[in-house]
């Protein structure tokens, strides 16, 4: 493959492939079970995108939602890392549920066509989008689940948060107190719940992780658990407040919902959860998903706004926000395995 113009679209070559497939890696994912894996176009005027169900977490995530908004994730930073290459980009999202449904046994689909969940296409104008500073934030972006400070986060940069998940297609909500209050209890609800399963906490053990490795949490990536319970941080490694410390006051939530519940909604809320997260660290904030109530349909269906606010729709992602330290980084996937063999 050489880096030439041909035809109406740009060529990559193996290096920029290789960038682009590495921001794409960078994303979050449940359980950093990072569930993607991409190729060139056959052409190479684009990137397929694929979502990996033998790296789904099964009981967390039966339908594969999660999964799919991790793709979305993914999918968004290569997006935005084609955007700081120059190079105009148009997305076609390609999910198909029954393809997804033959896969919940967790094959690979062998020997089936594999189908990619997205497609990237490099055209030969426009405006790249989106913004630059977004990609520079790709490798600053880390879940924090340490506490934050009182500081509130300013209204013109909620509304710039906002604004990013429309872009994507989805509805960014900030809760006021008593909705972060309710969403918080729902979630500790569904932390008390998840925990007591022992085959859940079992899973989600699977992904603590000794390193050197690939994928998974580390356990310095875990931060400290609450003593009041203000914020219900997973218990991944299932022993409770051995590193108590005290949280901020009233923690800052903000949900992304999807009109819809299907597949490309998973997609889109990815994408947006993504956005909303880059643009967050470029302005100095810290992230990180609460997750927990979203897992279990009854507290899932209790997350909505019971007066009908602007997060009505599905909510697909409930994320605290504020100041406070960066969080650590985690391990990832080799860029090699990422594309199934090396570039040439
Ligand atoms: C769909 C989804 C659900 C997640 N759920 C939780 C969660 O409940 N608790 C948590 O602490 N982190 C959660 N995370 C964050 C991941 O654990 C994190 O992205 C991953 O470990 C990689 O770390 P990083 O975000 O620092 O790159 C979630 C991420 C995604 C995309």
């Amino acid at each position: 493959m050489t880096g030439a113009t041909a035809g109406a679209g740009k060529v990559l070559d193996a290096g920029e492939l290789r960038e682009l497939v590495a921001a794409a890696g960078a994303a979050p994912s449940l359980h950093n079970s990072q569930p993607w894996r991409f190729r060139s176009a056959e052409d190479g005027s684009g990137v397929l995108v694929f979502a990996d169900r033998t790296r789904a977490v099964p009981l967390a995530d039966p339908d594969g939602r999660a999964l799919l908004v991790s793709v979305g994730a993914a999918l968004f930073n290569l997006r935005a890392a084609a955007a700081r290459n120059g190079l105009p980009v148009g997305t076609e999202l390609l999910p198909d549920r029954a393809d997804l449904a033959d896969r919940a046994d967790g094959t690979d689909g062998a020997g089936a066509e594999e189908r990619p969940v997205a497609v990237l296409r490099f055209g030969p104008r426009g405006v790249p989008y989106p913004p630059a500073e977004l990609a520079d934030a790709i490798g600053r972006r880390h879940s924090s689940r340490e506490p934050f400070g009182n500081r509130d986060v300013p209204e013109a940069v909620v509304g710039e948060l906002i604004a990013a998940a429309a872009a994507e297609g989805a509805v960014l909500e900030f809760l006021e107190e008593a909705g972060a209050r309710r969403v918080l209890a729902l979630t500790a609800e569904a932390e008390a719940r998840i925990a007591g399963d022992a085959a859940r906490r079992a899973e989600t053990g699977s992904w603590l992780r000794e390193e050197p490795a690939a994928d998974g949490i580390p356990e310095r990536a875990l931060g400290p658990q609450d003593p009041e319970s203000r914020v219900p941080v997973r218990d991944f490694a299932g022993h409770g407040p051995d590193h108590p410390e005290r949280f901020e006051a009233l923690p800052q939530v903000a949900t992304v919902a999807t009109a819809g519940d299907t597949p490309a909604d998973w997609l889109r809320a990815g994408q947006a959860m993504e956005r909303v997260w880059l643009l967050a660290t470029a302005r100095g904030l810290r992230v990180s998903v609460l997750h927990q109530a979203v897992e279990l349909p009854d507290t899932r269906g209790a997350l909505r706004d019971p007066d009908g606010g602007p997060g009505t729709g599905s909510i697909q992602v409930v994320l605290r926000v504020g100041y406070g330290p960066p969080g650590a980084a985690t391990p990832r996937r080799d860029v090699e395995d990422l594309l199934g063999g090396p570039v040439v």
